[in-house]
């Protein structure tokens, strides 16, 4: 059988856009840049972002492409059937364990647009009260576990329905409403009284802050917001045509995603400045001081079912791009229908999710490590597999792989002249500086 493929450029680069943009766009950058010293954080946070990560994004596009493969079997082949293989199984199984926390949030989200479509924000006047409404949903037994099934299920129908049909189609249609939404938030909160501070918040350089710690936690956030070390891209590009240009891809995914994040940066601090509040970090954020900003301000009503649809937007197309990657393992190796794929995977995850989602209520003494079921796979997979995963990545273009081969891949056999031209650059990048460098951020991260 022929094995499906993006159906065009648009596509292709819509859905790797789709991927990287997502709740960690939405919510986590906006928060980590005020935490860590605004417009300073940003700066460092481009820094990497294109020193760093897109080299590491053009390793797994070169991985991908060049084997047209599941991320096991790019490993295994590229490799000549080696151990590396076990870091591409390792790449398979990471995002699904992300896959599984981040469809309960996916699931909050869907709840929250609910509450909004429903109008449940308005008339709820006081901060605490938001937060008791969320308190009182998360650590419910049923709700959440029913929206983590909603948003699961919408995830799975997607992805079986196939790569150009499903993953491509869904992501043209979304994501150019998905930035209009956002900007149209941004420009509405902009105009505010009082939003002045948020921008300051956002944008005035505090460089005192920037250490080893708030380095790592722009790595850490840049690695996750391009969805980078999870065979994701890996997976994605293993989809795109052998004429399209690697370097011009990965560039237009990397700078969307950092306008996205700006953007989103830009609708949520000046709009919670404006109302005299401090921008919390982690989920009260999202499902506390929006709600309350959104149930204060005028026209907040419509404001918030745009914002939670955009929030499940984002997190839908980046679901998807975690799934994908071992429904193409199961398809390819195991030889598995996409639709039995699919649903053994949505069981899976369902489960692991199911066990995330308690942990908030039913299941919150019960501590792996000293933390929560949620924050135990958030932690072990974000802070950890996903570095580890990235590394390995870097090493294996830049040790493993013949030079030669990847120049070709790069510059689609010499094809390229501009690519041509920066090839040295980036394969000092890939050999040398990124490996010592994700290594140097991660270890002053733990110190
Ligand atoms: N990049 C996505 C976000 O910012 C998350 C993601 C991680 C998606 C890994 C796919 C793979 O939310």
């Amino acid at each position: 059988m022929k094995r499906e493929s993006f159906g065009s450029r648009f596509g292709a680069l819509v859905a790797m856009a789709g991927s990287a943009v997502g709740l960690g766009n939405l919510w986590r950058f906006p928060y980590l840049v005020g935490e860590n010293g605004g417009a300073a954080f940003i700066i460092v946070y481009i820094l990497l972002s294109f020193l760093i990560c897109l080299p590491i994004f053009v390793s797994e596009f070169v991985i991908g492409r060049r084997s047209q493969k599941n991320a096991y079997a790019a490993f295994r082949d590229l490799s000549g059937g080696s151990a590396w293989k076990w870091i591409g199984l390792v790449t398979v199984i990471v995002p699904l364990i992300v896959l599984s926390y981040y469809s309960v949030i996916g699931g909050w989200s869907v709840e929250y647009l609910l509450k909004s479509i429903t109008f449940s924000f308005t008339g709820t006047d006081t901060l605490s009260s938001m937060k008791t409404m969320f308190t009182d949903f998360v650590s419910s037994p049923w709700i959440p576990l029913l929206m983590h099934t909603v948003f699961m299920l919408v995830s799975t129908l997607i992805v079986m329905v196939g790569i150009k049909d499903g993953i491509e189609k869904f992501s043209k249609v979304m994501m150019p409403l998905l930035f209009f939404m956002v900007l149209a938030i941004a420009i509405y909160s902009l105009t505010l009284p009082g939003a002045g501070k948020g921008v300051d918040y956002l944008f005035n350089p505090d460089f005192s802050k920037i250490d080893g710690k708030a380095c790592a936690a722009a790595l850490g956030q840049a690695f996750f917001s391009l969805s980078l070390g999870f065979g994701t891209i890996l997976t994605y590009a293993s989809y795109v045509d052998k004429k399209e240009n690697i370097m011009f891809q990965s560039t237009a995914t990397a700078v969307s995603d950092l306008m996205f994040a700006l953007i989103a940066g830009v609708a949520i601090m000046p709009a919670v400045f404006a109302f005299g509040l401090n921008p919390q970090s982690g989920p009260g954020l999202v499902f506390e001081t929006l709600p309350y900003v959104f149930s204060q301000m005028p026209a907040g009503g419509i404001v918030a079912i745009v914002f939670f649809v955009a929030l499940l937007v984002a997190a839908l197309t980046s679901s998807i791009s975690m799934l994908e990657v071992a429904v193409a393992y199961l398809v390819e190796e195991k030889k598995f229908s996409r639709t039995g794929a699919c649903a053994v995977l949505f069981a899976v995850c369902w489960v692991v999710g199911a066990l995330c989602s308690l942990s908030f209520g039913p299941l919150a003494d019960f501590k792996i490590a000293g933390r929560s079921i949620f924050d135990f796979f958030d932690n072990l997979s974000s802070n950890v597999l996903m570095t580890l995963g990235s590394l390995m990545t870097v090493l294996f273009v830049g040790w493993r792989l013949k030079k030669t081969d990847i120049y070709d891949e790069f510059t689609n056999g010499g094809t390229l002249s501009a690519n041509a031209k920066i090839f040295g650059v980036l394969w000092f990048l890939i050999r040398y500086v990124c490996p010592l460098a994700i290594i140097a951020i991660f270890v002053s991260g733990l110190i």
